[in-house]
């Protein structure tokens, strides 16, 4: 049987379903991914933009880079990936989404139960109070922003060297233990524990399909893999 055929038969099986998400979702969108031929990290250095001790170090730099993002982000539109993502979600009685980006596509394609990871680029937290706000300012008007305590504002996300969100990882994993059907689309695999649910899904019984134009760290470990764009691959499944 043919990959798409098969995945297909699993997904119309499944009653649950989880889908781990990366940034290979939005590129179709026009948003650059971290570790591609053109990714953002081949052109950047992450720790002297994603991580705390860069902040800490100069929070302006870190600030122009995240405002330039977020300029990128803002002109962007949910593909028909993101789109065939929340229609699964209408369809299965059980249904998480567990996405690693933070550009906000999902929520803007309709996705109702998004378990975001990395947390979003569209909301800031005080670094002395830990106030935390929605802004969608582009570009922001004064950088670095700062929190009406007076407090030093950073952006609400996940840098490399800092827990998930609290609880945010129990959360996936039980979607991913629940889960028949488990999805990985447009992710290299390569950021923990974000990976890491891919395996412990495999190893809860879910049949694992991969969506991806290149080979991952997980490709070996997949039930299933569907190469090729997941703005193409996605509809086609769903
Ligand atoms: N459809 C599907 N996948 C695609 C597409 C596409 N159209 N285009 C590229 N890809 C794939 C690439 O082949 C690659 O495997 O998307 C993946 C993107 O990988 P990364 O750039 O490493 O992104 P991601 O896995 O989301 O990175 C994880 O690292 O620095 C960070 O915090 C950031 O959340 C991010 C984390």
């Amino acid at each position: 049987m043919a990959d798409l055929e098969q995945a297909c038969e699993w997904l119309a099986q499944a009653t649950s379903v989880a889908v781990l998400t990366g940034a290979g979702i939005s590129a179709e969108s026009g948003i650059p991914t971290f570790r591609g031929a053109d990714g953002l990290w081949k052109q950047y250095k992450a720790e002297e933009l994603a991580t705390p001790e860069a902040f800490a170090k100069d929070p302006k730099l870190v600030w122009e880079w995240y405002n330039w993002r977020r300029g990128i982000i803002a002109k962007a539109a949910p593909n028909p990936a993101h789109k065939a993502l929340v229609q699964l979600e209408i369809r299965k009685p059980a249904f998480t989404l567990i996405t690693q980006n933070v550009d906000g596509l999902h929520d803007l394609a309709g996705s109702g139960k998004i378990l975001r990871i990395h947390g979003d680029i569209w909301r800031l937290r005080c670094t002395v109070c830990g106030a935390n706000w929605p802004n969608r300012k582009t570009p922001l008007p004064k950088i670095p922003p700062h929190c009406a305590c007076g407090g030093l504002a950073r952006p609400g996300v996940v840098w490399f060297g800092e827990p998930l969100p609290d609880g945010m990882m129990k959360e996936a994993e039980h979607a991913a233990a629940a889960a028949q059907v488990f999805l990985v689309v447009g992710t290299s695999a390569n950021v923990y524990p974000a990976a890491s649910l891919v395996p412990f899904a495999k190893q809860a019984g879910a049949k694992v399909i991969e969506i991806n134009p290149d080979e991952t760290q997980m490709s070996s470990l997949v039930d299933c893999v569907l190469r090729g764009p997941a703005g193409e691959l996605l509809p086609k499944l769903v």
